[in-house]
């Protein structure tokens, strides 16, 4: 057996790996055999429902180890320092090491907080993200950011940690509630609208084929979003340039999510709303035709996903846009789309061009 016989794409970042597309879960554990020759010990984090559905097709492959599994709770609040704490208590009890291989099996909260957990246990230990949501799959497993949140804001303890390899199977997507479907649908609508125009006409196409989840297409659909986030994280992994494209409609996502104190809006539709708010400033910069906005517009829309909000007050987002982490010197730093498949990053934005487009945004 040889690491050639899995599907792969490369990062190709400072330390470079591999992203597996589509082997199986059971198999993961011929790839361990084979790449890792020292390793005794292997710490699953998951949360139960994965856990129930396919931590057992993976600990098959993993019968010569000594493997525990930590259950964390689901939910955005687990990303916290306290259960970081929990981890680390747990994995002192069950003897993990500097060799330890922390396998993160579940979507993006158990990948974030698994990922910073290998991140700071004992200085770094080996992580596989094993991503199980549409969203990890083609957006947080790829490009090595790790975090937790902290009182102050999301994310704001973090690391950039690249893991030894993400082993992305296709089939977990199956279980996957549709709402969820939906946060990883917005990501790859993005990631077609900021680089692959192709892509952008692949989901036009295959909109119902896609809704009613035939297996082929999705494989189509997570490898080429997945190679849209692996090209840019693998020309700018530490965020100094082009990975900031990625960004687009996050701004004005992040904004809405707040105001709304996370409540009534998932992200995937806080980021569908800030994709069409970005498109009309963008149209309003003479940067997108009227049509390419109906073609954003009606593609959103075709996958369920809200192109517009109510009754929220443009001045007060206007306000909450101030607070991103991302301006730079009091400056609005805004992702817009340049024609499908292209996007620009903006210093330029004055408020008055950014309220505008709230207001097309909200009914
Ligand atoms: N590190 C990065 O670069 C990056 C990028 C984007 C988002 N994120 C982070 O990702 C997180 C969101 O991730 P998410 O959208 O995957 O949500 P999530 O991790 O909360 O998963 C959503 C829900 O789906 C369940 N689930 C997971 N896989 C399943 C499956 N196969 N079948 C049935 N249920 C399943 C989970 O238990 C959970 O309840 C946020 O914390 C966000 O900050 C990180």
């Amino acid at each position: 057996m040889s690491l050639a016989k899995w599907p792969k794409i490369e990062v190709t970042a400072d330390k470079p790996y591999p992203i597996f597309l589509g082997s199986s879960l059971k198999e993961l554990g011929d790839y361990i055999h084979l790449r890792f020759e020292d390793l005794e010990h292997i710490l699953i984090i998951s949360h139960q429902v994965v856990a129930d559905l396919y931590a057992e097709p993976l600990k098959q492959g993993l019968l010569d180890y000594r493997v525990d599994q930590l259950i964390v709770p689901a939910g955005e609040t687990e990303k916290s320092l306290e259960r970081l704490s929990q981890l680390t208590t747990a994995a002192l009890s069950w003897e993990a090491d500097r060799k330890t291989l922390v396998i993160a099996l579940g979507g993006g909260v158990i990948g974030d907080l698994a990922g910073f957990f290998a991140s700071v246990f004992m200085r770094g230990i080996r992580l596989i993200q094993v991503p199980t949501t549409l969203l990890a799959q083609v957006d947080s497993s790829i490009g090595g950011k790790v975090a937790v949140n902290h009182p102050a804001g999301k994310n704001i303890l973090g690391a950039f940690y690249p893991p030894q390899a993400v082993w992305t199977d296709f089939s977990t997507l199956e279980s996957l509630p549709w709402e969820e479907v939906e946060n990883g649908l917005a990501e790859s609508i993005k990631h077609a609208l900021i680089a692959d125009r192709d892509l952008f006409e692949f989901f036009e196409k295959e909109e119902k084929r896609i809704k009613q989840r035939e297996k082929s297409i999705w494989s189509e659909m997570v490898t080429r979003s997945s190679a849209v986030k692996v090209k840019i994280v693998s020309q700018d992994e530490r965020e100094q340039g082009v990975r900031a494209l990625l960004n687009l409609g996050h701004s004005f996502g992040h904004a809405l999510e707040t105001e709304m104190n996370y409540r009534g809006i998932t992200h995937g539709q806080g980021v569908s709303i800030g994709i069409m708010a970005a498109t009309y400033l963008a149209n309003a910069k003479g940067l997108l035709t009227i049509e390419e906005v109906d073609r954003i517009k009606r593609l959103l829309n075709s996958f369920g996903l809200p192109i517009m909000i109510k009754e929220q007050d443009p001045q007060a987002l206007l306000q909450r846009m101030q607070a991103d982490k991302k301006n730079q010197g009091g400056r609005k730093i805004l992702i817009l789309p340049k024609g499908i498949g292209h996007a620009i990053v903006s210093k330029e934005c004055t408020d008055s061009e950014i309220l505008a487009a709230w207001q097309k945004v909200i009914s």
